[in-house]
């Protein structure tokens, strides 16, 4: 067996998995947010240790088997999060999480400091509020008590697999996702610290996603009952996790992930080709690659809150069954999903949503497919940055909330004008962790390998004619919402 842990923003969830990818157990624990101002969103680490502890205790109590049959135990995580830990490696303050928005005037001096054209060359990325290092830079102009308190940084999964084993490191594909690294050169990058005048020290040790960073502490051991045979891979972003366990292992492999936020992430085998920083390139957790990925800040969560503001129902199944009769392009009605704000492709943390084109004889199934088809429109802007840098979005895996309808997914079909794959019983990053195990643990000689025996395909969604071109012209109409409306919302 391997256990696949996913460190979410919302929830720890923890998979058991046995040798052929099957879930044997699988539990979640929550832990709350904590917003003290607008735009302010932080954790509390220690949570997550405790909700970890809690979930693992639970699966081994469930477990039939003998504790050391669990050979490996992965990671994925929430990416981008800032954990400070002082001299004695103890947290010195909230983590500040990868959806707080508080560092505008960081990221324009970190594009200062170093140039919009070097950042981007060395980082393969631009300066973006949800990153990392404009957290550090905050605490710096803001909290200079905290701040000589450092000796590490740490990113979420990476904080709660040092409490497990003890050792600190990071990965390559959580560190990519900092705006430290230094893509070309797999190394944190010398030149950016020392321009922000930044202690190159504080960067923990680099390893790879599938390495065995040693084996869990005495006293974790205890806590959950896990056996100290079972090994301790560093694992990965959550983002390339959900690559992983969606089976984005080659080029031309596209996944589509709708959760609270979306995401549109392509395989890239290599880092030379050039987005001009309008999608993120970060290291994959498959060893030697690379992806791209667009997000749409509230995709999921733009349906959850239309659900719980306007609609009676709590079942996401009955309100999109209300849509499928509503034709497409929502008899003129249009959404834009910027609840707060959008990343791809507007990179505008002011920007704020709309309905566009209300009648009077609209109902309120013209406004769930109007969301439905907003979100989606959101998504397929990332997907036409792909296609102009010449990428093919031919094969996409639909993972996550937006897998769960079959109506979404030939809407999905319709607007990427491309197939669209579920998978059977998909799991997600927590998946795309146990796979790190599994090949870590020497199980397979490849991810590929592993993909082949864990996952498998559903269904395939076509897209219709018809409905393509009549989506097509309505993305467009779709896309100048941003500029009609960006002065009234500033
Ligand atoms: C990616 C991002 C989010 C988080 C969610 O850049 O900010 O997808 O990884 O956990």
């Amino acid at each position: 067996y391997v256990i696949g842990i996913d460190l979410g923003t919302s929830a720890v969830k923890v998979l058991l998995v046995n040798l052929y990818g099957k879930v044997e157990q699988e539990i979640s624990k929550e832990y709350p947010l904590i917003q003290k101002k607008s735009g302010y969103n932080e954790q509390n680490p220690e949570l997550w240790v405790a909700q970890t502890i809690s979930a693992l205790r639970e699966l081994i109590s469930g477990f039939g088997g003998r504790p050391e049959d669990i050979e490996g135990i992965s990671f994925s995580g929430q990416m981008h999060g800032l954990v400070l830990l002082d001299k004695n490696h103890e947290v010195i303050c909230p983590a500040i999480l990868w959806n707080d928005t508080r560092t505008t005037k960081e990221c324009e001096e970190i594009t200062e400091a170093i140039g919009y054209q070097k950042l981007l060359g060395i980082t393969k990325n631009i300066a973006l509020e949800g990153f990392t290092l404009p957290k550090i830079l905050w605490v710096k102009n803001h909290e200079p008590e905290n701040y000589k308190q450092i000796s590490h940084f740490l990113l979420p999964k990476d904080y709660l697999r040092f409490r497990m084993t003890g050792a600190l490191h990071s990965e390559f594909s959580d560190a990519a996702g900092t705006l430290l690294l230094d893509i070309e050169n797999s190394s944190w990058s010398d030149e950016i610290c020392r321009i922000l005048d930044i202690d190159i020290n504080m960067c923990p040790p680099l390893i790879s996603s599938h390495e065995c960073v040693g084996t869990i502490t005495n006293e974790f051991a205890d806590e959950t009952g896990l056996n100290q045979s079972t090994k301790i891979f560093a694992g990965g972003a959550d983002n390339a996790c959900g690559a992983i366990g969606s089976g984005i292992l080659e080029e031309g492999r596209t996944m589509v992930s709708i959760g609270t936020s979306g995401v549109v992430l392509a395989h890239e085998k290599n880092n030379d080709k050039s987005f001009d920083g309008k999608v993120h390139y970060f290291d994959h957790a498959v060893p030697d690659s690379y992806y791209t990925m667009g997000v749409t800040l509230s995709a999921g969560h733009s349906f959850s809150w239309f659900k719980n503001t306007f609609a009676e129902t709590e079942e996401y199944e009955a309100l999109i069954e209300e849509a499928e009769n509503t034709p497409v392009g929502s008899d003129g009605l249009l959404f834009s999903p910027y609840l707060s704000g959008e990343r791809t492709p507007h990179v505008d943390a002011s920007i704020r949503g709309s309905f566009i084109g209300m009648d009077s004889r609209h109902e309120r199934k013209h406004f769930t497919r109007a969301v439905l088809e907003g979100i989606t429109f959101s998504l397929n802007e990332s997907i036409e940055i792909f296609r102009e840098n010449g990428k093919e979005v031919e094969k996409i895996i639909s993972i996550g909330g937006g897998a769960k309808s079959e109506i979404w997914l030939q809407m999905q079909a319709d607007i990427f004008n491309g197939e669209v794959t579920k998978l059977t019983s998909e799991q997600g990053p927590g998946m795309g962790a146990a796979m790190l195990a599994a090949y870590g643990t020497g199980w397979f000689n490849s991810l590929k390998e592993c993909a082949n025996i864990f996952l498998s395909e559903d269904k395939t969604f076509t897209p219709i004619r018809e409905n393509v071109e009549k989506y097509q012209y309505l993305f467009e109409q779709y896309k100048l919402i941003y500029s009609s409306t960006k002065e009234i919302n500033e």
